[in-house]
């Protein structure tokens, strides 16, 4: 059985639609959620199926240590980012080449890096009058968004969409694109 980690900052949709996708799998399970937000609602999300959650700071985040022995402690094989804001650390992607996904609510290389995330992307996607928007889930390298592309979803945006229709099909894409993506990473297939 595969043990996987997922790391959230925020409400943690992408992170409980993950937890339930494995929980009967003979395949993975998540056997953690670690989050630098001691309010993220993916605290209450995680405890709803008994997922031990880790709530780390600045200072723990920055000790060469801290992660990487918290996720041997619990031998993880693989590690999910679902919303989370902070850039992952280099000794921990060292430590897990192309065993570390990102999910990503726009089709990168377009609309990534430091600051584009939730609204600031699909503001963007509207303000450029851009006709065509979606999700990527990618490997994560040293860089924000930068790591090789693994899945991608796209989907047609009306010049009468606004954020909150954008918002309901991003969410709607990402519930099905990031269990298939996962599924390719623990398989092994990639
Ligand atoms: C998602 O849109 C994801 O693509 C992005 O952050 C958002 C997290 O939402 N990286 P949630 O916390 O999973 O609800």
């Amino acid at each position: 059985m595969k043990q996987i980690a997922i790391f959230a900052s925020g409400s943690g949709s992408n992170a409980e639609n993950l937890i339930r996708h494995y929980l009967n799998s003979d395949k993975a399970k998540v056997a953690v959620v670690f989050t630098n937000n001691a309010q993220a609602g993916v605290i209450a999300r995680a405890e709803k199926y008994a997922i031990p959650v880790v709530v780390f700071n600045r200072d723990q985040y920055k000790q060469d240590n801290f992660l990487e022995t918290e996720l041997e402690n619990r031998h993880i094989d693989y590690i999910l980012l679902a919303g989370f804001l902070w850039l992952f650390p280099i000794n921990i992607v060292r430590k897990y080449p192309h065993k570390i996904l990102n999910i990503h609510p726009a089709l990168l290389p377009k609309y990534g890096g430091k600051g584009m995330y939730g609204e600031h992307v699909h503001r963007a996607v509207l303000t450029n009058g851009d006709n065509i928007h979606g999700v990527t889930v990618h490997y994560v390298n040293e860089n924000f968004d930068e790591g090789e592309i693994l899945l991608q979803q796209r989907f047609d945006v009306a010049p009468t969409d606004d954020i909150q229709l954008i918002l309901r099909k991003i969410h709607e894409v990402e519930t099905e694109l990031y269990p298939k993506a996962a599924d390719i990473l623990i398989s092994g297939d990639n």
